[in-house]
């Protein structure tokens, strides 16, 4: 199959399989443990039934306004680390898919391209999400890094405090960094395509934001290294309000998962939240992100933004989420997919494959705008419809 013929997200991702060695495909697509949440994410939405509305749907408008921004869709590209793996500056084609899209983008700590690099060469709205790591001067420095560069939206990812067992990278050696075994070069070597542009290539990944605290010099090994010594398990909600106390802008914390957490997000001044077990990457056994969209969307108040994540593979998966009270998703493995299949075109063709999708499934359930999705737009299996 060619990129140009790949007509779903799944498509992508068997193109991204083909083109990739192992160890980096299984990064990109695997969970923790026993897959057990990556696969409830799915799942989730499967069970979850449309209830179609005759007509109404006509004249559809995609276009979402979130922190007083306007995008064409209510979906962007969240923050993934490493994205300089798949195609040489991953980080720089989701960026620029995204802003020739007209939908938000959200930089990871973790990216291969560096925040000032990004605001330098494409110029659109961005975002930048920051973990829970080091002591107070490793965040304050990547936060004002973040504002002078222009970034309008802090994501404060706290599901991290240590990494979660991925199994499929563990039996690879791969930490945060390709080691080459004799079974990983040869499976490189079965990739040519993959091992001329990206480890040979003229734009070795490495964690560029993380530069400064090492020193130009460092090699891709010591920024690898300096990652892993960042950890720290005693991040603490103090820590959220000293982050919230240094960010001008708005500022989410991403990877809420009950109603209690999310109320303390809001407490400690919090804008909003992404609903988002990390696709299924960190807890295995955490429960699917949507199953617990609803409790978490009714202990909010209306002036939250709660956004959510994981598993989103399908336009009719956004409007689900939409309908359970997201104000819009963030894209985690979709366009990573397409990263990996096409490089920007790639990126490109995910996007364009979920508009459409998502702009047939509202006209076809009767919906003209994001903003009206609504309880009544779903049939919960074991819901009676609505009276
Ligand atoms: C390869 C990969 C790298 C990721 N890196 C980060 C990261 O650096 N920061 C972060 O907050 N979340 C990260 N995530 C989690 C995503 O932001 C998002 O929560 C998750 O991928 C959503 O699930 P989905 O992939 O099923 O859409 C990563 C996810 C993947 C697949």
């Amino acid at each position: 199959m060619k990129m140009k013929n790949a007509v779903n997200i799944d498509d992508l991702r068997r193109l991204a399989r083909r083109r990739l060695p192992r160890v980096v495909f299984d990064y990109l697509d695997g969970g923790a443990e026993d897959e057990l949440t990556l696969r409830a994410n799915r799942r989730a939405f499967d069970d979850l039934t449309l209830r179609p509305r005759l007509l109404g749907g006509g004249r559809v408008d995609l276009s979402t306004e979130i922190f007083g921004q306007s995008y064409s869709a209510p979906f962007l590209i969240g923050p993934t680390g490493l994205s300089g793996i798949y195609w040489p500056e991953g980080d720089l084609h989701l960026a620029g898919a995204a802003a020739e899209a007209g939908i938000g983008f959200a930089l990871s700590t973790g990216s291969n391209a560096s925040m000032e690099t990004i605001a330098r060469r494409i110029d659109a709205p961005r975002w930048f999400q920051l973990y829970p790591w080091g002591g107070p001067e490793f965040s304050e420095a990547l936060v004002e890094r973040a504002a002078a560069a222009g970034y309008s939206a802090l994501i404060l990812t706290l599901d991290s405090l240590v990494g979660g067992k991925r199994e499929r990278d563990l039996r690879h050696g791969f930490s945060h960094e390709i080691r080459m075994s004799a079974p990983v070069v040869l499976d490189g070597l079965m990739h040519p395509r993959w091992l001329a542009s990206v480890w040979f290539g003229r734009h070795r990944p490495r964690f560029e934001n993380l530069i400064p605290f090492l020193g130009d010099a460092a090699s891709d090994r010591d920024l690898a290294e300096f990652t892993r010594s960042q950890r720290n398990p005693h991040f603490s909600w103090e820590d959220v309000r000293r982050i919230r106390g240094l960010w001008p802008g708005p500022l989410l914390i991403k990877g809420v998962m009950c109603a209690e957490d999310a109320i303390r997000a809001r407490a400690e001044g919090a804008d909003g939240i992404v609903v988002s077990n990390h696709g299924g990457r960190q807890l295995d056994g955490a429960p699917a992100s949507l199953s617990v969209l609803p409790e978490i969307v009714a202990a909010l108040d209306e002036g939250a933004t709660v956004l959510l994540d994981g598993g989103i593979r399908r336009g009719s998966d956004i409007v689900k989420a939409l309908a359970l009270g997201a104000q819009g998703v963030l894209l985690g493995r979709a366009p990573l997919y397409g990263l990996a299949a096409g490089g920007r075109e790639g990126v490109a063709r995910a996007l364009a494959i979920l508009a459409d999708e998502m702009q047939r499934t509202m006209i076809l359930t009767g919906c003209d705008a994001p903003r009206h999705l609504g309880r009544d737009h779903l049939a919960l299996r074991t819901d009676p419809p609505p009276t």
